[in-house]
């Protein structure tokens, strides 16, 4: 690769590292001995680089530029078609205890691991630029914040943590001389012979490893180029090994949007929420909120994960790890997302989307009408009639926070915002009502480990099947989840205001199989019911499950909704519990001997009132 940028020579001397993290050079140092790049880059963060490497990844083949007239600034990527999504069956979670990884990982001994990895990544980056890609999850100065450092050998991952994270030399500078770092190790796994040409999207065939180390809280990722496999910051970092730091520190790392819900009064209150994959998450984060529902608003603080720490007036405060958004592109429209619609116009790189004619993006659901002619995202041609998608299902954009013109004010803030309420939701057609308020915290989290999803088309599996995706977290959770849950039980001794705990759903059916609930910006009016429940204005009344609003608790203004279609959505059946609560029990035998005792006793508790 040819470039005009300064690359720091791999035997230069300490005194040329943009860092004095003793640390940090070491392991540099250690990991270019390793892996044997060429040539080794410190990022900087800057636009200028952010614009170098992205012309280089134009020359090599790896982004294509889009028109500027049409999205600014912003590229498109195609990867290789075995590299389009994360590899939960390649992820390991390495503990010294099998059991402290638990049952919800892959395990291996970190020794036998270790080793592994020390084959795999020796001369790994041969004929390649070792990039180091310091950042910060959270924004500078926030004692929730940390940072990270990923050593990459793709200037895709390195513009991507750019938009992604608090990407660059501020990295450095908050690090200081001592400070720690979650070291990254990252490699496509794809080593250039002298003379060997490069492809477009590099990446390994055969092996994938993405594995963590929680004891000594380092990732290594091998032989992916996508997502959460190379963007370590996000999943490996702000998840999995965020979620072992928490648990020793006393804090929550967790798969959850942050927004806030604002009255036509100007109160505002911030809550969190958490949903397996395919359940409108994006969309919850940056939602509208009907027009007739005049002068409430709702504001995105973040879409995908929540760092939440007890502050001292005994609340629990929450900041957005991370700088930008990684979503899933197909069904996103003005439509279904008009915020996020608006988030992509500039500035953007999009992987796996379709190439319009004239330079823009495309996928499946942006406009009722395909174009006529595509370049899908596999580089063919495509038409309408073609059996083909044109973007891939699970292609992404990745787009940068602070272009979401519903982003809170407060999106930075360094001691976070305060939650006031937790809301866990699941993708079912019937059983789990719209909506539940539990009665106390460990009901609560009960109901949040319990928590599951029909598979749709894009999921591997029968589609329509239950999944149980406790908190969201199950391919995420760095540690034992009995383990989590008992955490979880903790966290309500650490705050005197614990937020208040919902279920919902909003994806029950009717008799013809169609969606009962309208969905989208029509989620304000539970939002507005959770709002004055956690105000202390909103009635409620007892039911099996916790306490639910009546028909005449929930806003309707401007929306018609019989209360027949009401009852729908809301029914408890007893009889689809008594089988729920079955489905709970093998839930729970699967994730073994360290399930909290109280979880257990809950649920026995549950079973007798179903039966009666
Ligand atoms: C994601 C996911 O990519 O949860 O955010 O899979
Ligand atoms: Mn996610």
């Amino acid at each position: 690769m040819t470039s005009t940028m300064a690359r720091v020579d791999k035997y230069s001397a300490a005194s040329n590292y943009p860092t004095k993290n003793k640390k940090l050079i070491e392991w540099v140092e250690k990991a270019v001995a390793l892996c044997k790049p060429d040539q080794v880059y410190w990022c900087n963060g800057t636009e200028e680089e952010y614009d170098k490497l992205c012309a280089e990844l134009v020359d090599q083949g790896t982004l294509i530029k889009l028109n500027p007239e049409k999205r600014p600034n912003s590229y498109l990527a195609r990867s290789n078609q075995s590299d389009v999504a994360r590899v939960e069956d390649k992820t390991f979670v390495c503990t010294e205890a099998e059991i402290d990884a638990g049952p919800n990982n892959n395990w291996m001994a970190p020794a036998e691991m270790q080793s592994k990895l020390n084959q795999l990544f020796d001369g790994c980056m041969k004929g390649r630029t070792m990039y180091v890609v310091p950042f910060s999850m959270g924004p500078y100065g926030s004692r929730l914040s940390h940072i990270g450092v990923e050593i990459t050998d793709s200037a895709y991952v390195a513009v991507s943590m750019k938009v992604m994270t608090r990407m660059g030399q501020q990295a450095l500078d908050t690090l200081g001389v001592d400070g720690q770092f979650v070291p990254c190790m990252h490699t496509v796994g794809m080593p250039l012979a002298e003379g060997q040409k490069d492809v477009a999207w590099p990446c390994n065939d055969e092996e994938k490893y993405i594995v963590h180390f929680p004891e000594t809280r380092e990732i290594w990722s091998y032989g992916s180029g996508y997502g959460g496999n190379a963007l370590l910051g996000k999943k490996c970092f702000a998840l999995r090994i965020a979620s072992n730091i928490a648990r020793d520190e006393g804090w929550l790392a967790e798969h959850m949007l942050i927004l806030g819900i604002e009255s036509p009064q100007g109160e505002k209150k911030y809550v969190a929420a958490a949903f397996p994959s395919a359940c409108g998450k994006t969309n919850l984060a940056m939602m509208i909120p009907p027009s007739s529902m005049k002068g409430w608003k709702v504001t995105t603080v973040g879409d995908d994960i929540a760092w939440i720490k007890p502050g001292q007036d005994g609340k629990l405060y929450a900041i957005n790890p991370e700088y930008g958004y990684f979503g899933v592109a197909p069904g996103t429209s003005d439509k279904t997302n008009p915020n996020a619609m608006k988030t992509l116009a500039k500035n953007c790189i999009f992987t796996n989307v379709a190439l319009t004619p004239d330079g823009d993006v495309w996928w499946e659901g942006m406009t009722k009408e395909a174009p006529a002619k595509l370049i899908d995202w596999t580089g063919q041609e495509w038409t309408p009639d073609c059996g083909r998608d044109a973007a891939h299902a699970n292609a992404r954009f990745t787009a940068p926070a602070a272009q979401c013109p519903s982003l809170d004010e407060k999106w930075e803030d360094v001691e976070g915002v305060p939650i006031s309420a937790f809301i866990f939701g699941g993708r079912r057609a019937n059983t789990v009502p719209l909506v539940v308020e539990s009665t106390d915290w460990e009901t609560g989290v009960y109901m949040a480990s319990t928590m599951g999803s029909e598979t749709t088309a894009a999921a591997v599996g029968a589609v329509g099947q239950v999944r149980r995706d406790p908190f969201a977290m199950k391919p995420f959770c760095g540690y034992n989840m009995g383990d989590y849950f008992d955490h979880w039980l903790s966290i309500n001794d650490k705050v005197t205001q614990s937020p208040k705990i919902y279920c919902v759903n909003w994806f029950r059916t009717n008799e013809d199989g169609k969606f009962a609930w309208p969905g989208f910006g029509e989620n304000m009016r539970v939002l507005k019911w959770i709002f004055e429940r956690v105000s202390g204005k909103a009635e409620a009344v007892e039911t099996k499950l916790g306490k639910s609003p009546r028909f005449e608790d929930l806003d309707w203004t401007g929306l018609e909704f019989s209360k027949e279609e009401f009852d729908c959505v809301m029914t408890v059946c007893d009889k689809e519990w008594q089988t729920e609560i079955l489905s709970h029990e093998e839930h729970f035998e699967m994730l073994g001997e360290r399930l909290p005792e109280g979880l257990v006793e809950k649920k026995e508790a549950f079973s007798k009132s179903f039966k009666k």
